[in-house]
């Protein structure tokens, strides 16, 4: 197995560049984010718990988050590798999601962080906000809620793996091909 964390702040193009790569490598994606919203719009009751905390722009708690890692796995066991996306958010999620890689005889190969200045961030958000229909894009108060939180809790997942020699920044302004392309160079040579 061959698996990447796609990492970095909200807008950063993680979803969008997601798409991209599982089309070109065949990886299966793992957002997170998308899990929740799914669980919200079918009325589960972890979507109703996930809600109040999304709206506020604060991470869903661990135990719930890893449990629902812990299915996807269950069900994706075919898998020749997995894109992190928007996981893990917390060292806690981190060391949980090596314990569950552990136990199917695989790891992370690298965690690739898109950087991206703030400004751009909230540009990007806000703009996508007036279609998504996303609620944590509407309001310049949650996002810069969200960065906050990924400032203090997120970060630290990127210095977990660059303990682990596995941290690669990739520079995550400029075209969404351009962009692209240096993340394809980035899984290349941690493929050979
Ligand atoms: P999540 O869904 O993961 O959102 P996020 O990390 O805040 O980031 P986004 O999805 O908003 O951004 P992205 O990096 O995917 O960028 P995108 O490609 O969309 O999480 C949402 C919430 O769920 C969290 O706040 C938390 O509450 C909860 N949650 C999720 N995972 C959790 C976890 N593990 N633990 C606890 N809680 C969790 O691009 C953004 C926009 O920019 C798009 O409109 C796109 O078209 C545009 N764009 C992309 N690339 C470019 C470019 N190069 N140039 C110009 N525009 C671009
Ligand atoms: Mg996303």
């Amino acid at each position: 197995m061959f698996n990447i964390i796609l990492f970095g702040p909200p807008g950063s193009g993680k979803g969008t560049q997601s798409e991209k790569l599982v089309e070109k490598y065949g990886f299966v994606h793992l957002s997170t984010g998308n899990l929740l919203r799914d669980e919200i719009s079918r009325q589960t009751p972890l979507g109703t718990e996930a809600k109040s905390f999304i709206d506020k722009g604060q991470l869903v708690p661990d135990e719930v988050v890893i449990g629902m890692v812990g299915s996807f796995f269950d069900k994706n066991k075919e898998a020749t590798g997995f894109l992190f996306d928007g996981f893990p958010r917390t060292v806690a999620q981190a060391v949980a999601l090596d314990k569950l890689l552990e136990l199917k005889k695989t790891e992370i190969a690298a965690l690739l962080a898109l950087e991206v200045g703030e400004d751009e961030l909230v540009k990007r958000l806000l703009h996508r906000g007036q279609t998504s229909g996303r609620s944590d894009d509407t309001n310049e108060e949650v996002i810069r809620k969200r960065f906050a939180v990924y400032s203090k809790e997120t970060t630290p997942v990127a210095e977990h793996y660059s303990n682990l020699n596995k941290l690669q920044r990739v520079k995550g302004d400029g075209t969404i091909d351009g962009i692209f392309g240096l993340l394809c160079s980035a899984i290349d040579t941690k493929k050979k």
